[in-house]
């Protein structure tokens, strides 16, 4: 049964141009691993690499939190579809520890308003995938990127990195089967497909740390958004009247307890998602400049992200001096940059964080938001480290550390080249 459109997928596939040395020579692809997330792109995928490779698949799913994924099936789903093995990852632990947590010291958000969920679980993917790779004797790694975004380098950056021995094939990049073409494929061999043809769904990622959605009428900047796009956060029109008030402590950058129990920081970044989520907090409309040159718009739900990392900032400026936090504030950013950008494997980054470590050694306490209608904002502070006397305004009360009548001298020197300069402008203006 070949279908003309079949056909031309595989005149195109057949002769695939390699630009990157790291991409497979179709002649020498045996047994690949797919990362596989059970949707239709890599279900075709899953498919196509068996026919048109004749090579051995062996699926990986990493679990980051996804909401409400069902491994059990998208495993079932990738045997049935010829899967020699699947292994699906519970990767949650080390996501937070070692991508989440130096994300929070980072206080990491990208143009202003992405807290990179995303670009902080591509490494770990890819990461794992080499593992997996080897550890199955796979000479070649699938993924299910188009060519368009940033996870296509962040992706091969890794593997290229981690796996230099290894191969990479992006099916999708390089087939240009359109959404009716994937889903005729799927019809032929027997690949279920969830909805209609004409409901193009959402282009969809999530993880602990936020969901995103791009694609349909989320491209048009003058549309606003639609509520069947927000999947985990309440709108804030529909959150509850009461507001809520929340406690997070903090011990070395790291939240540790909510309202005081002490919790993992998975099961910690779980609950507090969901309370954010229940009262409208966390929904970005962004605009940003991706790595490939292009704009994006995405719609993002991160309704953990939007309570602790305010939280961590404030305490972080409350035991920090003025010198420090003016100065990480651009490193914060580098940081934040360096990942979005695909580069986490960067020395500069890991250089970074040995700065955020020494910052936030001192960044211990607790912190109050209130929660209410689409906002969590900042109302409690309590640090044990915290630069803050409020007995410093009386001399005496301080110990001699603080003199108001000092004051009046400070002024004078601290003003003193400002003063010369407007007094040479002036002169200027006067002759
Ligand atoms: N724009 C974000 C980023 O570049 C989110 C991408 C979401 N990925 C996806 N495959 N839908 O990190």
């Amino acid at each position: 049964m070949t279908e003309p459109s079949q056909t031309e997928v595989h005149q195109i596939a057949a002769a695939p141009a390699r630009t990157a040395s790291y991409e497979a020579d179709p002649a020498e692809v045996r047994r690949v691993l797919l990362l596989y997330s059970g949707g239709l792109d890599t279900s075709v995928m899953l498919k196509w690499i068996q026919d048109e490779y004749g090579a051995e698949v062996v699926c990986l799913t990493v679990n980051l939190g996804q909401p409400g994924e069902d491994y059990a099936a998208v495993r079932d789903k990738a045997l049935k579809l010829g899967a020699v093995d699947c292994h699906v990852v519970d990767a949650r632990e080390e996501f937070a520890r070692d991508f989440l947590a130096p994300a929070i010291k980072a206080n990491a958000l990208y143009g202003g308003g992405y807290p990179l969920f995303t670009a902080l679980g591509r490494p770990l993917i890819a990461k794992l995938a080499v593992d997996y790779a080897r550890q199955a004797g796979c000479d070649t790694i699938a993924h299910g990127c188009t060519g368009k975004g940033n996870d296509q380098v962040r992706i091969e950056t890794t593997i290229a990195t981690l796996g230099p021995e290894l191969k990479v094939i992006a099916p999708v990049r390089s087939w240009q089967m359109g959404r009716e073409e994937e889903i005729a494929y799927a019809r032929e061999h027997g690949i279920p497909v969830k909805g209609g043809t004409e409901s193009a769904p959402y282009s969809i990622d999530d993880n602990l740390w936020g969901r995103s959605s791009e694609g349909r009428w989320i491209e048009d900047l003058t549309h606003a958004p639609e509520d069947d796009v927000f999947q985990l956060v309440t709108r804030p029109e529909q959150a509850p009247d009461e507001p809520e008030l929340v406690t997070l402590e903090f011990e070395r950058g790291v939240p540790v307890a909510l309202d005081g129990t002490r919790l993992g920081l998975v099961e910690l970044l779980e609950r507090v998602g969901a309370l954010g989520a229940k009262h409208g907090v966390g929904i970005v409309d962004h605009i940003e400049d991706r790595i490939v040159g292009l704009k994006v718009r995405d719609i993002y739900e991160v309704p953990a992200a939007a309570i602790v990392l305010p939280a961590h900032q404030e305490l972080e400026h409350l035991v920090g001096t003025i010198h420090q936090n003016q100065f990480k504030t651009g490193l914060d950013q580098k940081w934040g940059y360096l990942v979005y950008a695909g580069l986490w494997w960067e020395p500069l980054r890991s250089d970074l964080d040995a700065y955020m470590e020494a910052v936030n050694a001192q960044v211990t306490g607790t912190i109050g938001l209130k929660l209410y209608r689409g906002s969590a904002r900042v109302v409690t502070r309590e640090s044990p480290n915290a630069v803050y006397d409020a007995t410093l305004a009386s001399f005496a009360e301080s110990g001699g550390l603080f003199s108001q009548t000092a004051s009046p001298g400070f002024i004078e020197l601290w003003s003193l080249q400002s003063r010369m300069a407007h007094q040479l402008r002036r002169r200027d203006e006067d002759a």
